[in-house]
């Protein structure tokens, strides 16, 4: 049980944005949201967000997942941290204190960093690491037993001290009522006018408080992120854990730097994933499928052993043994059956298709309900839409629609039936009913036009 403290109220100048930099998404998921995701499967029982700059567009995302401490005014690190003060008194065990723009942090680091403050007795850990270029980053002062003196910062520091490469991440483990008092104690008391929340470490030294340092192994755990080279690094370093732990849970991914997986999305087993895909949002991917080149699905379901090639599946579910594509257009809301074929130029939307439908080539199926074992030929569409409203379609099981056949909604085809090639079916069909809407062919023979008859 502890008590995290996220720092997200910084401008994020860097970023060129009009959005605030914690807002900034790496694999689909917010830089804030992952520090809080972290603390939370760490074991943090309370987790606070201290933001401020254009807050109102950091709470939406922040939610229900943690506290929201504001600080209005940015006036440092230390400074951010007081705004938490009535969630820090009261805190059950550590305080750990996080950036919200640092989404590498793992769960196990911070567990770690944890376990080492209390097995040490400190009152402070600070979360370190060796940096061959430490410019930019305070630099941890260490005395002669190894334990923290103080940190200094990079505009405050002596020549000497810039030489130091242990860094701070700008992570701590404290002891919360240590905390509490050190920060009551907190003075702007340097080159910048801020409340350094390294500071406190000295405040906690000189009342005769242990501080200690804890060496990270993973230096990309705490890359912070101040521009959009830094955060495309960071989608980079995640893409490869996300991908690895689903090569390891048994799914094969056949050219993992181009293929795109959300934070949240689920594979099963044997499943493939070819190059060039995109898996997003709340998308869950059953076992035994081929996900193969070009296929991009977003908060969908997709059944076991189902093929998808060169496709785009949006807010849908696709049942098992389903084919789709290549060149299908899944778009949101279709519930697709089992042993289905949504095949090339298909385009389907707001349709439920029940088991074992045929829908194999060039065809439009809108706001449609659509019966078991139905064979669609090649260029149906459901016209849908008169300028003003849309319409609904009703196809009973086992029809058989001709190519080229318009179906203007709403309208409904009885079970069994037939339709002609070539027809625009205006009203309804009884079941088993051959409908044929198409004007006669008339054949002239003795008509001499043909310019390109030799
Ligand atoms: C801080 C540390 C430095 C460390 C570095 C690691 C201090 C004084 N220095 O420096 O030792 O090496 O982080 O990146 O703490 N923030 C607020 N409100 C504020 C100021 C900052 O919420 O008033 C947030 C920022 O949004 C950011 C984090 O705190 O997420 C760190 O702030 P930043 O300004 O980057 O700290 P540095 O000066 O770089
Ligand atoms: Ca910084």
């Amino acid at each position: 049980m502890f008590t995290s403290v996220i720092l997200a109220a910084g401008m994020g100048t860097r970023m060129k944005s009009d959005m605030p930099k914690v807002v900034h998404k790496v694999c689909g998921k917010e830089l804030v949201k992952w520090v809080i995701d972290a603390s939370r499967e760490a074991g943090a029982d309370e987790v606070v967000a201290v933001i401020g700059h254009k807050a109102d567009m950091v709470k939406p995302v922040i939610g229900e997942n943690a506290k929201i401490a504001i600080q209005a005014e940015q006036l440092g690190t230390g400074h951010a941290v007081m705004q938490a003060a009535e969630y820090i008194k009261k805190a059950k065990g550590s305080v750990v204190v996080l950036n919200g723009d640092t989404p590498l942090i793992k769960a196990e680091t911070i567990k770690k960093a944890i376990d080492y403050h209390v097995s040490n007795g400190n009152s402070a850990t600070v979360i370190t690491a060796e940096f061959e270029d430490a410019t930019g980053y305070g630099r941890i002062v260490r005395g002669e037993d190894g334990s923290v003196l103080r940190i200094v910062e990079q505009k405050d520091a002596s020549d000497e001290e810039k030489k130091i490469k242990e860094i701070n991440s700008g992570m701590y483990v404290f002891n919360g009522a240590d905390l509490a008092e050190a920060l009551d104690k907190l003075t702007p008391n340097n080159a910048q006018g801020e409340y350094y929340l390294t500071d406190t470490l000295e405040i906690l030294r000189g009342a005769g408080k242990k501080i200690g340092g804890y060496t990270i192994e993973d230096n990309d755990e705490i890359r912070g992120i101040n521009n959009r080279i830094q955060l495309s690094e960071a989608e980079t370093i995640m893409q490869r854990r996300i991908n690895e732990k689903h090569m390891e849970n048994g799914v094969t991914i056949i050219n993992p730097s181009s293929v795109f997986i959300g934070s949240d999305v689920e594979i099963g087993r044997d499943t493939i994933i070819a190059s060039n895909v995109t898996l997003a949002g709340n998308t869950k991917i059953g076992s035994g499928c081929s996900v193969e080149m070009g296929c991009r699905i977003v908060d969908s379901v997709i059944e076991d052993n189902v093929t998808v090639l060169n496709s785009v599946i949006l807010e849908s579910s696709i049942g098992e043994g389903t084919n789709v594509g290549p060149f299908a257009y899944v778009r949101p809301g279709c519930k697709v059956g089992r042993h289905v074929k949504v095949g090339d130029f298909v385009e389907i939307k707001n349709a439920v298709i029940d088991d074992g439908t045929k829908i194999s080539h060039l065809t439009y199926l809108g706001d449609s309900d659509i019966g078991k074992n139905v064979n669609f030929g090649c260029g149906t569409v459901t016209c849908n839409y008169d300028g003003k409203d849309k319409f609904r379609s009703v196809i009973g099981d086992n029809v058989f629609v001709g190519c080229n056949t318009n179906l203007v909604s709403p309208v409904n085809v009885g079970e069994g039936a037939y339709i002609a090639a070539g027809s625009t079916i205006t009203d309804d069909i009884p079941d088993k009913n051959l409908a044929i809407a198409r004007a006669r062919q008339v054949n002239k023979d003795d008509w001499k036009g043909n310019k390109y008859a030799k």
